[in-house]
């Protein structure tokens, strides 16, 4: 095993061109293939790319698009939420997630979530509902966050008690599924995932797709992505301009046939990462880090045995007044790290419409003040992983 004080090993936290590598006979002449069609907009590489995730997702229809955010935005609008309503959603999680609901007029209302798999629960979201104006709430939308799928169980079961659509944002989790082995973005009425090029399955630039079950919501989807046009020059409400190109999509088409081998790798990782965290005296995530333990090291517990969880983000915990120096020392030794994500969204600046303060949503707040990303992507060599962990051993072990 390599040891902590080599540092001539680096490590980025995400490196997109040895991937590049593996897969660039496939890419390019796909790509030339676009090029030489000039069929840039639509056409058969959208409509193979949708097929395809429309099949890996388990569900009947997928509609293309710009981006992961337009993905959330299109079935809210799809489903007519606007202004006056409320939809709910996590706080720790990406800022497009309520971004999306709010450029629709709509005001997030935000969730904790569980301490240990930094997911909505059913718990989280019942005290959400915990308001005078719960009636305005309209949508409920879970994020799985990190890769691994929120417990879909209890949330499916509170909103369909309460007629009220779920949502789910999937952007980080193509391909995770539930205990029950239902994949992400097949549960709820529509699944939105992300293509921004540092996810699983990441395209050459921006784009997203929606995933459902829902013919007649599809066919509404696949219209409001064009403006709201049907037919040609006729507007029978107002969309917008979020078309999934075909250059994208020929290079994820490509790439989609490789993502169950990225998966079984990053898979791997997390394993190995994990062990060497148990056999260090580290403990998983459902052990807070106040609560002591050989080493104050907390690698991410999966939610359930039987899911699958996609490590989009292999995230630790280290006590929150260590870990800048934890990150400083991690990037002295050649290692890449991120903080997914610093501030929970109830205290960003935007949102304090919503009147949000520190303590609504302590788990997020813990979250955002401890977790540390590491490099988790599949083409890790075994001495590149053998050094991030035991780097990060090293640093936690000194402080
Ligand atoms: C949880 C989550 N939701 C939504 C998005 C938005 O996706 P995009 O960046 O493609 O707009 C992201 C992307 O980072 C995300 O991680």
């Amino acid at each position: 095993m390599t040891t902590a004080s080599n540092t001539d090993i680096t490590v980025p936290l995400l490196d997109l061109k040895a991937q590049y590598d593996t897969i660039r006979d496939e890419i390019e002449p796909v790509v030339r293939e676009v090029i030489e069609s000039q069929w840039f907009i639509g056409g058969p590489k959208l409509a193979e790319l949708e097929a395809d995730i429309s099949t890996y997702c388990s569900c009947t229809h997928a509609v293309g698009c710009a981006s992961g955010s337009d993905a959330i935005l299109l079935p809210l609008q799809g489903l007519g939420i606007g202004h006056g309503d409320l939809v709910v959603c996590p706080s720790y999680t990406f800022f497009s997630t309520a971004g999306s609901i709010h450029r629709l007029g709509a005001t997030p209302v935000f969730c904790d979530v569980d301490p240990a798999s930094y997911n909505m629960s059913c718990e989280t979201l019942q005290r959400a509902f915990d308001r005078p104006d719960a009636d305005r709430i309209k949508a409920i939308i879970p994020v799985h966050l990190f890769g691994q799928c929120c417990d879909m169980d209890g949330i499916l079961e509170f909103a369909a008690a309460r007629n009220i659509p779920v949502i789910e944002d999937a952007a980080q989790a193509i391909g995770a599924e539930d205990l029950h082995g239902r994949r992400a973005g097949s549960m709820g009425i529509a699944g939105c995932f992300s293509f921004f090029p540092s996810k699983n399955l990441g395209g050459f630039g921006d784009a997203g797709i929606v995933t459902t079950h829902d013919e007649a919501l599809g066919n509404r989807l696949a219209k409001l992505r064009n403006h709201g046009m049907d037919p040609k020059y006729f507007h029978g409400e107002i969309g917008l301009n979020s078309r999934l190109d075909a250059l994208q999509a020929a290079v994820l088409t490509v790439k989609l046939r490789h993502l169950d081998s990225w998966t079984e790798g990053r898979q791997k990782n997390a394993a190995f990462y994990d062990a060497a965290i148990r056999d260090a005296g580290g403990a998983s995530s459902l052990v807070g880090l106040e609560v002591a333990s050989d080493l104050p090291l907390r690698f991410p517990e999966p939610a359930n045995a039987g899911a699958r969880h996609i490590y989009n983000q292999y995230i630790v915990r280290v006590p929150a007044k260590d870990r800048d120096l934890v990150r400083t020392r991690l990037s002295e030794m050649n290692v890449g790290s991120e903080i997914y994500y610093p501030l929970p969204l109830h205290l960003q600046k935007c949102f304090d419409f919503c009147g949000g303060s520190k303590g609504d949503h302590p788990a997020a707040e813990a979250a955002a003040h401890e977790s540390i990303a590491i490099p988790i992507y599949p083409d890790l060599t075994e001495t590149q992983r053998s050094h991030v962990i035991q780097s990060l051993i090293t640093i936690v072990r000194e402080l």
